[in-house]
């Protein structure tokens, strides 16, 4: 056995933000934290669009290109085993499926009002129909959301109980590999993502946040 690299910071900061993110996001919308929920939201946002561009400039095993196989190649790698390194075969449709849904969550939710006192920041450029059309989304979207996180957590845990630890690789970035003695580079510094995020994040702040934030804080 020998260790391996297989996530960088980024990706691993990115996972593990986006958990206690989607947690605030629910438990705001259930208290009716509006503003906390938007903050969140645009935090969200500016995760999963760095992600997206670090998919592209990004390590290689966060390439969006990495994550696409055929299904031939996924029922192989159901029978026979993973060789690859980073997300298996079968995973990286449940990751496209999260960046989906991910997605369809922020931009539905930034044309979601609830009817009292907070409207998304696209509704007024929005006709009623789609206003209504986007709240409709954003809650039976978050039910498939919601479905789609169960079924990603009892997926890691029969890979656990099969012996593969994934859950430590997405915590450490190591991963424990047999057969594989390359030295090939797979993660690259995260400052370059860390410092789109940032520039990001502020964006999306300085457009839509002012009032949440001052709210958040005052
Ligand atoms: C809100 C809940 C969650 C969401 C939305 C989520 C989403 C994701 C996404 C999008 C990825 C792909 C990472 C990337 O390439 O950027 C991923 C991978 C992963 N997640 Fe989660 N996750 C959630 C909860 C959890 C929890 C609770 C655990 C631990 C039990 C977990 C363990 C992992 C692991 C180990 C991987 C790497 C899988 C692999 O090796 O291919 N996730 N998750
Ligand atoms: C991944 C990100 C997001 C998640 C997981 C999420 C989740 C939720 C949930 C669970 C609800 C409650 C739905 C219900 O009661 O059934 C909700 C409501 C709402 N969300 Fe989001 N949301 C996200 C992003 C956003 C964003 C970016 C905005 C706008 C900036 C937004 C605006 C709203 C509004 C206005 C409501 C209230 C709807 C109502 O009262 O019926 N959401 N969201």
């Amino acid at each position: 056995m020998h260790k391996i690299k297989v996530w960088d910071g980024f990706i691993r900061s990115f996972h593990w933000l986006l958990v206690i993110a989607i947690a605030t996001l629910y438990f705001s919308a259930e208290e009716g934290m509006m503003e906390l929920h938007f903050v969140a939201g645009f935090f969200t946002l500016a995760l999963l669009l760095t992600r997206l561009i670090w998919g592209v400039i990004g390590s290689k095993t966060a390439k969006l290109t990495a994550l696409i196989h055929s299904p031939r190649a996924v029922l192989k790698s159901l029978q026979h085993g993973d060789a690859k390194l980073g997300h298996g075969t079968a995973g990286s449709y449940m990751v496209i499926a999260f960046f989906i849904l991910l997605l369809v969550q922020l931009l539905s939710g930034l044309m979601t009002t609830d009817d009292i006192l907070t409207d998304g920041p696209l509704v007024q450029y929005a006709s009623s129909q789609v206003v209504e059309w986007a709240g409709w989304l954003h809650h039976k979207n978050f039910d498939l959301l919601f479905y789609a996180i169960i079924l990603h957590v009892v997926a890691i845990v029969i890979y656990r109980l099969k012996g593969k630890k994934l859950v430590k690789a997405m915590v450490t970035g190591y991963a424990a590999e047999k057969n594989n003695d390359s030295n090939e580079e797979l993660t690259k510094s995260p400052w370059a993502a860390i410092i789109i995020f940032v520039v990001v994040f502020a964006a999306l702040l300085m457009t839509w946040g002012a009032e949440p934030v001052v709210y958040l804080f005052s």
